[in-house]
């Protein structure tokens, strides 16, 4: 695990970098449960005041691997680890920040929906392509989408789903900040590093309260998608859409 995720903390910022940059970071199974077992450390760790998700590679994180949803049509109890992964990002105490070179597609984006401060490059490119797949919204985006563009703009992003620009993404409210790309690790980690030096209790009991309001429905949220999703995966449009990305073509869902 260690090599696809590389986990640092210096000066209490903990980062954990996305290293799988040959499949532009897709998450496999193993690489959620480790993110999830590496989310919960430093949210434990009383050296770290500041989570930090980034990438290595020309992507932020191209969403689920591909191969892994194949596999979990005919294994249902393969949603568990990225269920698991979803209920600890979006329950974290320690604010975290995401940082956003590329392409973030499926979960790449929708788990910014969890984090605290969103820092992206011009060059980062955002895309909900759910129903594309013949799958569901997942990642809470089903709730926190809406809340944040409304429902037309996100049924529009989760249904349509076309790739959308950074400075989209900044306008809908969805990154804080869009940073030249050869600045963008170092501006981050100053932004980290400002967070890092607040009233580390002051700063958790803000994001406890930020979130109170919406958590309990969020945890229900989650895993309703997570079946709905599951139940999607196996269904014979979820298998020509992605069949299709194995070879690379377009869908056909004319038989539908
Ligand atoms: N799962 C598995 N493999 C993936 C992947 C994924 N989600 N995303 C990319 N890859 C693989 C490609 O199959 C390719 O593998 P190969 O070199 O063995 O052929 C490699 O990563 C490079 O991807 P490629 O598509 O050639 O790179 P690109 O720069 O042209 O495009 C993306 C990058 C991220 C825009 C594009 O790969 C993409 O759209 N990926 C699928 C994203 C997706 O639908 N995710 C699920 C969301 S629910």
């Amino acid at each position: 695990m260690s090599e696809l995720l590389n986990i640092t903390t210096r000066e209490r910022i903990c980062q954990i970098v996305l290293n799988r940059p040959e499949k532009k970071n897709a998450l496999t199974l193993a690489m959620y449960a480790g993110l999830a077992a590496a989310l919960l450390a430093a949210d434990n760790d009383p050296q770290v005041r500041v989570i930090v998700l980034s990438s290595s590679g020309d992507s932020f994180c191209s969403g689920n691997d591909i191969a892994d949803f194949i596999a979990a049509a005919s294994r249902p109890g393969a949603v568990e680890a990225p269920l698991r992964f979803l209920q600890t990002i979006a329950s974290l105490k320690k604010p975290l920040m995401a940082v956003v070179s590329g392409a973030a597609v499926g979960i790449g984006t929708t788990l910014l929906l969890h984090c605290d401060l969103v820092i992206a490059s011009d060059q980062a490119r955002f895309q909900l392509p759910f129903a594309r797949l013949g799958l569901v919204p997942e990642g809470g985006s089903s709730l926190l989408l809406p809340q944040l563009v409304g429902h037309r703009r996100a049924f529009e992003l989760l249904v349509m789903g076309d790739t959308f620009s950074a400075a989209t993404a900044r306008e809908m409210g969805l990154v804080n900040r869009v940073v030249m790309h050869s600045s963008l690790q170092d501006l981050a980690m100053l932004e980290a590093g400002k967070l890092a030096a607040l009233a580390p209790e002051a700063v958790c009991q803000s994001k406890a309260m930020l979130r109170s309001y919406t958590q309990k429905q969020l945890d229900a949220v989650l895993v309703a998608e997570v079946k709905q999703f599951a139940d999607r995966l196996q269904s014979a449009e979820a298998a020509e859409a992605l069949q299709a990305f194995v070879e690379k073509r377009e869908p056909d869902f004319s038989r539908f």
